[in-house]
């Protein structure tokens, strides 16, 4: 039999899985929160700072040549991931998803928007995609949000009624890190342009777990979060159309971002360096390359079976426990690999801290950075699993055994 997903072939790439938490094997569940890292990314961090480390675009030394190679490459191979037109000119690095938004919101919607201009958001953002967006309110734009649905999809009828011709910019999630939600982000990004407005998805949470094509969706900003994608912490992208880019304003000022400075103005740099002032995290930027070919390696649609098997696993063996109730919709296609449930009678707080301390299961649990959707759903507070490519149905086994301690502790 041929086996296309070798699951244990792929936890022996990472290290930190041997690890004992509380005596215990460490089971991560915390993936929406931030992934663990193979050892072919780990090494090439490693090789860079051991045979590479200089400063890229600077020297003209063998080194700084080498490292800058190296670097623009893993904008290159970024930007094929992504299926960007211009691989290279349209990926900025930076920190995370949240640098980049804020780089659109500084860059283009401070410098464009006027009073009266709408930006159009969703209530299941994670708030990267809410606070910035607040920031423009000074000036007098109106910030407004779809709604969801009681099963935790966006409410489409609500989007169609709140987008208006003076709609400047609509952005949303591709995969709620809550709910697991998937929207239709083609469809959603249709009607923004059908009244005039850009389209900006937040790909935080699907990029790493299924196929996503910027040409395909046709949005005019993509992010991602290189953490979350196997990649060092500090590392993520800006996906722009290269004709935006071009004009718009430098978020951050400094070295690299110039072309040519005077005492009395500047002239700045092409792009991607328009955008990425300062020496920037070279040796991670250089492993989030890796990173992206491990994921290629292992194959986006491998990944994407592996992650909605046990999703349904986890469904099949958690709906047994008493007073479970599980937020986001139930059709594993319509879902990413997240799993946010709460147990009837028990504070997620406690759930979580009996996984860790008594099975070295490791979840989320609090309102996960995205308030107002966990507020909408009725809750303070909910537990998270989600999953990615190393685990295993096992793990999911462990979990549920977990659950059933916490109900016996709380007299369930
Ligand atoms: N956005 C991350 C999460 O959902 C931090 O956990």
């Amino acid at each position: 039999m041929i086996c296309l997903y070798d699951v244990e072939k792929v936890r022996q790439d990472f290290p930190i899985l041997d690890r004992k938490v509380n005596g215990k094997k460490l089971i991560y569940l915390d993936n929406a929160a931030s992934s663990q890292k193979p050892k072919q990314v780990i090494n090439v961090l490693t090789k860079y700072y051991e045979e590479t480390n200089a400063n890229v675009h600077r020297g003209i030394h063998t080194l700084s040549q080498e490292a800058t190679e190296l670097y623009e490459d893993a904008h290159v191979k970024v930007g094929k991931f992504l299926g960007a037109e211009h691989p290279f000119e349209e990926i900025i690095f930076l920190r995370n998803s949240t640098e980049a938004i804020n780089l659109v919101m500084y860059g283009w919607a401070m410098h464009s928007l006027k009073k009266g201009d709408e930006v159009l958001s969703t209530v299941m953002e994670h708030h990267s995609n809410i606070v910035p967006w607040q920031f423009l309110k000074e000036k007098g734009v109106v910030v407004k949000f779809a709604d969801v649905n009681r099963d935790g999809t966006l409410d489409m009828v609500d989007l169609n009624k709140k987008i208006t011709n003076r709609t400047k910019l609509v952005t949303c999630v591709h995969v709620s890190n809550v709910t697991g939600t998937i929207n239709s982000v083609k469809e959603i990004g249709k009607i923004a342009h059908e009244h005039g407005a850009l389209f900006l998805v937040d790909a935080s949470q699907s990029v790493q777990h299924m196929q996503v094509d910027v040409k395909k969706i046709n949005c005019d900003f993509l992010v991602i979060t290189g953490h979350k994608m196997l990649a060092p912490t500090g590392t993520g992208a800006l996906y722009g159309k290269k004709e935006l880019l071009e004009k718009m304003h430098p978020f951050l000022g400094g070295g690299d971002m110039i072309r040519e400075v005077t005492l009395e103005k500047s002239k700045w740099n092409e792009l991607p360096y328009k955008f990425e002032a300062g020496t920037p995290d070279i040796g991670g930027g250089i492993a989030f390359g890796a990173a992206i070919d491990y994921l290629n390696k292992l194959g986006l649609k491998n990944i994407r079976k592996h992650e909605k098997e046990l999703t349904k696993y986890a469904f099949e063996k958690m709906s047994g426990l008493k007073g479970i109730r599980f937020y986001g919709p139930l059709d594993i296609e319509k879902r990413g690999g997240i799993v946010t449930f709460n147990l009837e009678g028990t504070h997620p707080h406690d759930v979580g801290t009996i996984l860790d301390s008594e099975f070295g299961v490791a979840i989320r649990t609090g309102h996960h950075c995205a308030q107002p959707l966990t507020e909408r759903m009725g809750e303070n507070a909910t537990c998270r699993a989600s999953f990615f490519v190393y685990n295993t149905k096992e793990e999911i086994d462990v979990l549920v055994t977990g659950l059933k301690k916490v109900l016996e502790v709380f007299g369930k």
